[in-house]
């Protein structure tokens, strides 16, 4: 017997979306980044790996600053309600102390083309980059930025708070950490528990700090930040040190910063990329990788389900602000989307309050360490022009946002 189509229905007002940030795709910003990008120990590390430094310079990235229009145009050809976008530190305060109310009003001009088409703004106050001056004091490690971010923060809230509807204070505290900190692969390129202890320390503080400010100025104001959850289950249920170990990678990389910041957040913004098997023995996390991204990543739709009901400890609303593939062809983005969001269902069904789903990206755009290799959007960018197009799965998504439905064909 033929199976039918299923419909699976999302709750009135469920938010869709798309996010970007600032660096990603502005263009034509110096920070800490670019500072990094044409270091001569980055451009040695690119040569020796036989990589165009081309690449893996951020430079004009997808002109969004000038292009801004177009790219909000994109986000309603999507039927999205939402966009999620990212101001740039170093443009707003290129010097300690001093602000630069042309790039306010630029922001301003941005943010209300947004209002003015019915798109509800979410905006990231810090998506990992940083002012060059930031980076000669000590950067996220000295304590001091918890002062300059609040300042930075309070200055933005009067500016533009009338234009906002989501605040994202902070993008990914524990990735910063990670990968600028104990990796050393995102500027500032250290390998140094103790500094790295320190970074995370003060982001949780400049967080809640930011939280109040912007509470201070709008009591009604929603206010999160984005965190990257990712899904660690013991290779073998059954095995007590996989098992503890899962627990621990758990606890640490998932549950810490949100246990801290508790009382201090409006909303979690989930940001779901990863699910890591763990093993009891090094490297202890071996994925069986049987789809994988153009990145490596294994492709688990699961696993958002099972962080979504481990949030539900946090009794907030939730809403995914990431959620992406990097796929060049095209030929998996459609249905990853709608993979996940069968799942993103069931936990509603079963009453977890997720309240919106924002895809990561809305177009190609510069992918960190990873330059331009990493194809994230359901735009596609050609470089030399910066025309956008649309890819065929932006089509699917279009549908998904635009029914607030998701029609799963039999198989
Ligand atoms: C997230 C970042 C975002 C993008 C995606 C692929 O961790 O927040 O900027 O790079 O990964």
């Amino acid at each position: 017997m033929l199976e039918e189509q299923k419909v699976l229905k999302f709750p009135d007002g469920f938010l869709w979306g798309v996010s970007t940030s600032s660096y990603q795709i502005e263009g034509g910003i110096t920070n800490d980044w670019s500072q990094w990008e044409m270091s001569e120990k980055r451009l040695k590390e690119l040569r020796d790996k036989k990589l165009n430094y081309r690449d893996f310079v951020a430079g004009r990235a997808c002109d969004s600053y000038n292009k801004y229009k177009e790219d909000a145009e994109m986000v309603k050809a999507l039927n999205c309600g939402g966009y999620r976008l990212g101001l740039e530190w170093a443009r707003i305060e290129p010097k300690e102390g001093e602000f630069n109310y042309e790039e306010i009003e630029h922001y301003r001009r941005v943010l209300e083309n947004l209002r003015e088409k019915n798109i509800k703004v979410v905006l990231t106050l810090w998506h990992w980059t940083n002012p060059l001056w930031l980076v000669n004091e000590g950067g996220w490690a000295n304590k001091k930025v918890v002062d300059y971010f609040s300042r930075y923060v309070e200055f933005v809230v009067t500016q533009l708070g009338d234009l906002v509807d989501f605040w994202v204070t902070i993008n990914e505290p524990t990735v910063h950490v990670f990968n600028g900190y104990f990796r050393g692969t995102f500027p500032p390129n250290k390998k140094n528990i103790f500094l790295g202890a320190k970074a995370f320390l003060n982001l949780l503080a400049a967080h809640k700090k930011a939280y109040d400010i912007i509470h201070r100025y709008n009591l009604r104001a929603n206010v999160g930040f984005t965190h990257l959850g990712d899904n660690f289950q013991p290779a073998r249920p059954w095995f007590l040190p996989e098992i503890m170990l899962a627990w621990f990678f758990n606890f640490f990389c998932n549950n810490l910063f949100l246990r801290l910041v508790h009382g201090h957040t409006d909303y979690i913004g989930l940001d779901y990329y990863f699910h890591n098997r763990v093993v009891w023995h090094p490297p202890f996390l071996k994925n069986l990788n049987k789809d994988v991204t153009d990145f490596g990543w294994e492709i688990y739709p699961e696993g958002i389900y099972n962080i979504l009901k481990d949030l539900r400890r946090f009794k907030k609303p939730i809403y995914i602000m990431e959620n992406g593939i990097a796929d060049a062809a095209d030929a998996k983005r459609g249905k990853f989307i709608i993979d996940h969001l069968r799942y993103v269902h069931e936990a509603i069904e079963e009453g977890e309050d997720i309240r919106g789903y924002f895809h990561w990206s809305l177009l190609d755009n510069f992918e960190w360490a990873a330059g331009w290799t990493m194809k994230f959007g359901l735009y596609s960018l050609n470089r030399e022009t910066c025309e956008r197009k649309a890819r065929p799965s932006a089509a699917v998504y279009a549908e998904i946002c635009q029914t607030n439905q998701l029609k799963i064909m039999p198989t």
